[in-house]
Formats: C-alpha cells, sequence, structure tokens
C-alpha cells in the first residue's frame, strides 16, 4: 500500500509512526513537505517513508491519502489539488463533512472520516471512523482500536466523549491535591494514581462485554469504600453536570459543520 500524508503535522507523525512500527507496514509512505521538521523526522526514522516535492506528488504519487491539515486552511490547501477517482481519502480534519470533503476531492468518492488519537503512535487508544469502512477499520485496528460508526451524528458523539480527557485529568489532580493534603509527597500520589489508572484502563475493557454498570457493581462492594464514595458522588450529583456539559460540545461540533 503507498499512503500519501497532506499536512504532516502532529497527528499524521503519530499515525505513520504508529503504522510504520506495526505489522504488515505501508510499503510506501509519501509525505507533504510541511511540516519540515517533523517530514524529515519521519524519512530519517523509516526507510519507506519519503518527503515529496509537494503536496500534488504527494496525491500523484499515492493509493491512499491521509489529509491531516488544521481546518482552518483546509479549503485553501486542498482545492488546488487534483485528486484521482479510485483514490482513498482518510481525513482526519476535524470538522470538514463527508459532504465538502466530496467536493474538496472529487473525483474520488471513496472518502473516510477517521479521529485517531495520539498514542497511537504507540498502538493504542480508540480511532473513530465514519462512515464505516472495513479497510480504514482494518488499517487503525493495527495501531489501536478502530470504532466504526454510520453516521456523522454518531461520529460527532464520539468526538465529544474525547473532550472528557483533561476532565479526567482533573480528576486525578484533585485526588492527588488530597494525598498531598494528607501529607504524601507529590510524587508518591501521582505514581501511585498514574498506576491506578493504568490498572483500572485495563479492567475497563470488560465494559465491552458486560457494560460499566456491572463493573461499578464488581468493585462497588455493598458497605464498602468504593460503594460509599460512588454513592457520595451520585447523592450530592456529581455524575449531573457531566451529559450538559457534553451536549455543548456536540452542539459545538454540529454547529462548527
Ligand atoms: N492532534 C490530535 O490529537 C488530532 C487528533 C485527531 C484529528 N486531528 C485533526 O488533524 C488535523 C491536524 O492536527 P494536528 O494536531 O496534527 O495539527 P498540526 O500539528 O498543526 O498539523 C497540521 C500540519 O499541516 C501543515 N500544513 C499547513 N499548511 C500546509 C500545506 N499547505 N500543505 C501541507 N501541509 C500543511 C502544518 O505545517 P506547518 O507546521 O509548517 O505549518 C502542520 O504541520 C486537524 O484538522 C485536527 O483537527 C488532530
Amino acid at each position: 500500500m503507498k499512503i500519501g500524508v497532506i499536512g504532516t503535522g502532529n497527528i499524521a507523525l503519530a499515525v505513520i509512526r504508529g503504522l510504520c512500527t506495526a505489522s504488515g507496514a505501508p510499503q510506501r509512505v509519501l509525505l507533504s513537505p510541511r511540516n519540515t521538521q517533523k517530514s524529515a523526522t519521519l524519512a530519517s526514522e523509516f526507510q519507506q517513508a519519503e518527503v515529496a516535492p509537494d503536496n500534488q506528488a504527494v496525491i500523484d504519487g499515492s493509493d491512499w491519502i491521509v489529509l491531516a491539515v488544521r481546518p482552518q486552511v483546509a479549503h485553501e490547501v486542498l482545492s488546488p489539488l487534483q485528486f484521482r477517482a479510485g483514490q482513498k481519502i482518510v481525513s482526519l480534519i476535524a470538522a470538514v463533512t463527508l459532504d465538502e470533503l466530496r467536493q474538496l476531492t472529487e473525483p474520488a468518492t471513496d472518502i473516510v472520516r477517521a479521529v485517531p488519537l495520539p498514542p497511537v503512535a504507540q498502538h493504542i487508544g480508540p480511532t473513530a471512523i465514519c462512515p464505516m469502512d472495513a479497510e480504514v477499520a482494518a488499517l487503525f485496528d493495527k495501531i489501536g482500536t478502530a470504532v466504526p460508526v454510520a453516521d456523522e451524528h454518531q461520529f460527532n458523539t464520539i468526538c465529544t466523549a474525547t473532550a472528557t480527557v483533561a476532565a479526567y485529568y482533573g480528576f486525578l489532580g484533585s485526588i492527588s491535591d488530597w494525598m498531598v493534603n494528607e501529607g504524601l509527597e507529590r510524587e508518591a500520589s501521582d505514581r501511585y494514581l498514574a498506576a491506578l489508572s493504568q490498572a483500572v484502563a485495563a479492567d475497563a475493557a470488560e465494559a465491552v462485554e458486560i457494560g460499566f454498570e456491572a463493573l461499578i457493581t464488581d468493585v462497588a462492594t455493598p458497605g464498602g469504600m468504593n460503594e460509599q464514595v460512588h454513592r457520595t458522588f451520585r447523592e450530592k450529583g456529581w455524575f449531573d453536570p457531566i451529559h450538559p456539559a457534553l451536549d455543548a460540545i456536540l452542539a459545538r461540533y454540529e454547529h462548527d459543520e
């Protein structure tokens, strides 16, 4: 497979690093000259990666094209380019819809949106994909967990869930502050919580089979400490703001499109 990248920035770097270190790596990766430093880094790391002289050369030399420029410049960058019918377009660009992509990349019609996260460089993390596409799902399954969905509303809903990561860190940071107030060194409390989060994340994979409520039941023994904290949070309504906060983010995604 020959993959071309338009917009060799942070997320493209992570995706290409992931793919080139996974099994069945692409035979060739053709990179846009921008960003100069990132494309040169990838070309020096992987023998199949090469910096093209310009964006059109990326398209002319590739079967699959990964679009990874920022949304603000997407129209300006993509409009002058000549795509081919039969090329597969994988757009990582937030807030540029399938309809817009069809116009920008015609005569190509095989277009998929995807939202990987930087840990794909280490072959972990989810990548939402829309519309469902077995080939693109197989590509992102090599570097994490592909989650294909049927339409752009579902896709935006998944993107919205991704906006909770800072809040996870805020939750952990608040626990860490409390531990430090109780006399622990910051390094010890942060090291403990980082390892606890990794353990919890490993168990959370079971939710796919049994659901999150069952996981809560598993850890919250009646009358036990976990049950007490969870019940306190519920009784105080501390989970209640989650849905309105997510509604507001979803509205931003759907308004921006
Ligand atoms: N970062 C994430 O975790 C993430 C996850 C999923 C999706 N996305 C989406 O992916 C896209 C890129 O995000 P990013 O975080 O990777 O941003 P970024 O690091 O700024 O990457 C965008 C790249 O596009 C390059 N570029 C600008 N003009 C160009 C042109 N005319 N031709 C070719 N390349 C050009 C920029 O080069 P210069 O540096 O030279 O300006 C930059 O390296 C965004 O649409 C974002 O929504 C990001």
